[in-house]
């Protein structure tokens, strides 16, 4: 009894036109390229970091505490990758704290950078009466600032690599709500200044990705729900694994595509009444 498929001429499939293997065949590898990784530990970029290592990349991750920054690289190194990760010191807000782990970084890589994630940042809300400069500055400074400073002084390796770079932004750059201006404020720019770092450096060979996540069950989520004394149910809202799986296949389409923006959402609960992102 012939299968299913039994129409299927074989040597199609044995061919290389088959557009499955086409798109396997070119895919960009990531094993033994040297990624930099901001935010792993939160949620989504210890969800990425795993991601990168499973797939022989080799991480140098960027924090401001060091025995959690440690506690996040003993978690990996038990899952037994190929890929090695570094931990390297900085708060993000401080602009010579960050110039400085990239010289570490790169003098360890020997000036070798193939990725860029940024997937550190900071929420706070503030009625529109309330804010103020400072709490727009700190907003900035994480968010907007600190991937700035990152890309430029990572910038020339990207190029010699033709590497590629992700924003982790947020779905609030497209719901605009009560409270979310700070947030919301210094999101907004970063996708500007994601556009304008992908029309510099494109013509250079390299892919710049915005991903815009909605609620995902991290810290970040539950101290939102903690503050306004809400219930959090992280099993509702997008997996930090979600986000990883799709910045990690994005991460290895073939070079004939840049995919320069992606948008998710939780599959459920995403319109609750009052849901604030
Ligand atoms: N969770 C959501 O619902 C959601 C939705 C859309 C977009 N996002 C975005 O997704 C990204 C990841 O968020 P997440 O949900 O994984 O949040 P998270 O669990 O709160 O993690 C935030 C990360 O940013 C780091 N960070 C913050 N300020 C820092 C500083 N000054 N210096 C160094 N590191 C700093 C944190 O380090 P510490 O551990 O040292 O604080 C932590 O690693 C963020 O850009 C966030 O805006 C989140």
């Amino acid at each position: 009894m012939p299968g299913p498929y039994a129409c299927i001429d074989a040597s199609f499939l044995r061919s290389g036109n088959h557009p499955q293997t086409r798109l396997n065949s070119n895919s960009t590898t990531l094993t033994g390229r040297q990624a930099v990784l901001t935010g792993v530990t939160g949620g989504m970029g210890e969800a990425i970091l795993q991601g990168l290592l499973a797939a022989g990349c080799h991480v140098a991750t960027i924090g401001r505490d060091p025995a959690r920054l440690q506690a996040v690289l003993d978690r990996a190194a038990t899952a037994g990758h190929t890929g090695r990760a570094t931990a390297h010191m900085a708060d993000l807000a401080d602009e010579g704290q960050l110039r400085a782990a990239v010289a570490e970084i790169l003098a360890l890589s020997q000036g070798r950078a193939d990725v860029f994630i940024h997937a550190a940042g900071v929420m706070e809300e503030a009625a529109w009466q309330d804010l103020t400069t400072e709490q727009m500055s700190r907003l900035f400074a994480v968010n907007t600032l600190a991937p700035m400073v990152l890309c430029q002084a990572l910038a020339d390796a990207l190029v010699a690599t033709e590497g590629q770079v992700v924003f982790i932004n947020s779905s609030s750059v497209q719901t605009v709500r009560a409270t979310k201006t700070p947030y919301t404020v210094a999101k907004t720019a970063l996708k500007a200044l994601a556009d304008s770092f992908r029309v510099e450096f494109n013509p250079k060979g390299v892919r710049t990705l915005s991903v815009f996540p909605g609620r995902t069950g991290t810290d970040m989520q539950r101290r939102l729900h903690e503050g306004r004394g809400e219930e959090f149910h992280p099993e509702l809202f997008i997996q930090p694994s979600d986000v990883a799986s799709t910045v990690l296949h994005l991460l290895q389409l073939p070079r004939t595509v840049e995919v320069t923006e992606i948008f998710m959402r939780p599959m459920r609960n995403w319109m609750k009444p009052g849901a604030a992102l």
